[in-house]
């Protein structure tokens, strides 16, 4: 158990997370509570298993206080406990032979040579596979930290150019989203969302 007085159902977690813009300074998350957080996160689905994420944590002020013109001024990036950069691996492919390492060799042939291909007959496939598996586990990380007692909010709000050169992110990696994570000081407001019959086609368009 967390700081949570009571464990959330997984429909609670849901239902009550909003994205949260302020936050309670000085706020440090436990070392093992984040490790749990991030551990549930990085157990998100990827196809292949090549897991095409990499979380860059931010959590000491001055380089909170870097990020912060990144990311427009948003404040919630100075304020919250930890901010946590989403990158996805355009070279995930790479990781395959360790994903399938314990596979029999005939298996593992198969699905390297399978992935190889894929990702060599199709220019798009590397950005692609990497913003939608990286999206996942975003998910699933703001999911964590809500089931942990934690705030967030999601950021597109940032300027990418300047957030890899301050950062020295390495080529391989395209960021995909900056996410806060910390105390929340007031809560997120309530947002809507469209019909059920707008969001949802059945069978076909
Ligand atoms: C990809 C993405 C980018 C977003 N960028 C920002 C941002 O830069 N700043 C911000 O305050 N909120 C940002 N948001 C949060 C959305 O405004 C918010 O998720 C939406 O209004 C729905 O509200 P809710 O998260 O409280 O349900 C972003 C959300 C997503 C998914």
């Amino acid at each position: 158990m967390s700081t949570t007085d009571q464990q959330l159902s997984s429909e609670e977690v849901i239902r009550s997370r909003h994205s949260v813009r302020k936050y309670q300074r000085d706020v440090v998350i436990p070392e093992a509570e984040w490790n749990e957080i991030l551990e549930l996160a990085l157990n998100a689905p990827s196809s292949w298993n090549l897991q095409h994420w990499r979380f860059l944590t931010i959590q000491e002020q001055a380089n909170k206080d870097r990020l912060l013109p990144i990311a427009y001024n948003q404040q919630q990036v100075s304020d919250a406990s930890v901010n946590v950069v989403v990158l996805g691996d355009l070279e995930a492919n790479l990781v395959a032979p360790v994903v399938f390492e314990n596979a029999t060799p005939e298996i593992r042939e198969m699905m390297l040579g399978q992935i190889n291909g894929a990702y060599a007959n199709n220019p798009s496939l590397g950005k692609d596979e990497a913003i939608r598996n990286a999206s996942l586990a975003a998910m699933q990380l703001m999911l964590a930290a809500k089931a942990k007692g934690y705030d967030s909010v999601p950021m597109g709000g940032y300027n990418p150019q300047a957030l890899i050169k301050e950062f020295n992110i390495p080529e391989r990696y395209i960021p995909v989203m900056i996410i806060s994570i910390g105390k929340a000081a007031s809560p997120g407001r309530a947002s809507g969302r469209l019909p059920i019959e707008h969001q949802v086609i059945q069978e076909s368009f």
